[in-house]
């Protein structure tokens, strides 16, 4: 929610300023390690936007001139609030019941198939109403912002059915509403088969395409359209026929792709050259190299690799060595990934995934902008770009993933605005 106009800031002295400046083109290969620091450094804004970035003295007497509010920022890293370009925010129920199940011993896709796991979410759903899901979404959404996310994607994919995936539709535009941070929602219609269509998945597929996506794409409740492209989910073929007809509609093309199993689910994301392909677990050379070659966003969530105990991850270096377009996102959901906090995503992406701590701060702010699509007006701090701003605890930005599972953000600004700050 916009209240008044945002007055201007001045963030001053602080140690770093990562502007994370550059070419206005996605991040790749070693461009990615480029944070453009600024040390000593400073930021001024001005109403919603960056005015100025710079060394810290030279903003002094403009920032005098304008008024602006001085925020002391010794011994703290300022940069781009993070860019979430994936998550599952609308859920009515935490799944611990699987998760304890799972730390016994039975597998996710075990759970999955004797009916716990999403249409185990999707009973919850169904159950709950719009307020209860807004109110839930609303308590999360302040820990995004306390957390130092500015920005997030969001899906719906618990409704399973035309009815229930348009109440989360409603419960996303509230939340766009009602919130400080910008939402950003996705249509995930095709997330698993519901129960009522067991071994007719055709069927559920016709039945979104003739009767939801249409009035999504009409009524302009989502931007974008993804699919659970996977083994137990959705196959290859259907999601084609769901993406194509999100096209039509207006809808962005993005696709859960390779992750429990290889299926050609990154091929179809290059093919329709969807803004991302998440997950990417299971990629074969030949695939890390299409993505390489396109401008498909490779969008890695080790978060879900973290919480279900895998000890494989997904293959960063060699996306990165290839030359893809890498992302990071937490997949924040009740079933794999039930973290919203960026920096422990940071964490893990360096210690499991290898990417060093630059690399990771790119995917998660500039190249996440351009997997939403937002990159012109997101994901770096250059004059004239939304002042998305973050104040971070620590006076080396390496810090951040290093002191893991700590929240190091101490000042939260969306468009200008303080909207969380600890
Ligand atoms: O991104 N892979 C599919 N969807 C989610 C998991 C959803 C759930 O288990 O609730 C994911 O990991
Ligand atoms: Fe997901």
């Amino acid at each position: 929610m916009r209240h008044s106009a945002p007055g201007s800031l001045f963030f001053r002295n602080a140690e770093q300023v990562l502007t994370l400046a550059g070419l206005p083109v996605p991040r790749r290969g070693k461009a990615l390690s480029q944070l453009g620091i600024i040390p000593q450094g400073g930021v001024l804004t001005q109403g919603t936007t960056v005015l100025e970035v710079g060394q810290s003295r030279a903003l002094e007497a403009k920032a005098r001139r304008l008024k602006a509010e001085a925020i002391d920022c010794r011994g703290s890293v300022v940069m781009p609030g993070f860019v979430d370009s994936h998550t599952h925010l609308v859920f009515a129920a935490s799944r611990v019941g699987d998760y304890e199940e799972r730390l016994r011993g039975k597998t996710y896709e075990e759970i999955a198939r004797a009916g716990g796991g999403i249409r185990l979410s999707a009973r919850k759903v169904r159950q709950a109403s719009i307020s209860s899901l807004a109110r839930q979404g609303e308590g999360f959404l302040k820990q995004f912002a306390a957390h130092g996310t500015t920005t997030l994607e969001v899906k719906t994919g618990y409704g399973l059915d035309v009815a229930q995936e348009l109440k989360l539709l409603e419960v996303i535009r509230r939340l766009s509403k009602t919130s400080k941070l910008e939402l950003v929602p996705t249509l995930l219609a095709a997330h698993a088969l519901p129960a009522e269509y067991a071994g007719r998945p055709a069927a559920y597929i016709e039945t979104i395409i003739l009767e939801l996506i249409p009035v999504a794409g009409r009524k302009k409740l989502a931007e974008f359209i993804d699919c659970f492209c996977d083994r137990g989910a959705f196959s290859v073929e259907l999601c084609r026929r769901v993406l194509r007809a999100g096209e039509r509609q207006g809808l962005i093309p993005r696709l859960h792709a390779e992750q429990l199993s290889h299926t050609g689910a990154s091929r179809l994301a290059v093919e329709f050259e969807a803004a991302s392909a998440d997950h990417l677990d299971k990629l074969s050379t030949a695939d890390i190299r299409a993505l390489a070659r396109s401008d498909v966003v490779a969008t890695l969530l080790p978060g879900a690799n973290f919480h279900l105990g895998l000890s494989a991850y997904p293959p960063a270096r060699k996306l990165i060595e290839a030359g893809a377009i890498v992302a990071l996102a937490t997949d924040f959901n009740p079933g794999t990934s039930p973290t919203l906090n960026m920096q422990f995503i940071l964490s893990v992406a360096c210690s499991a995934l290898r990417m060093n701590p630059a690399e990771a701060i790119s995917a998660a702010t500039i190249n996440a902008a351009f997997a939403l699509r937002r990159a012109n007006r997101l994901g770096s701090l250059e004059p004239g770009k939304q002042a998305d701003v973050i104040m971070m605890d620590v006076s080396d930005y390496r810090e951040i993933p290093y002191y893991f599972g700590v929240n190091h953000c101490r000042m939260t600004v969306k468009a200008g605005a303080v909207v969380s700050c600890q």
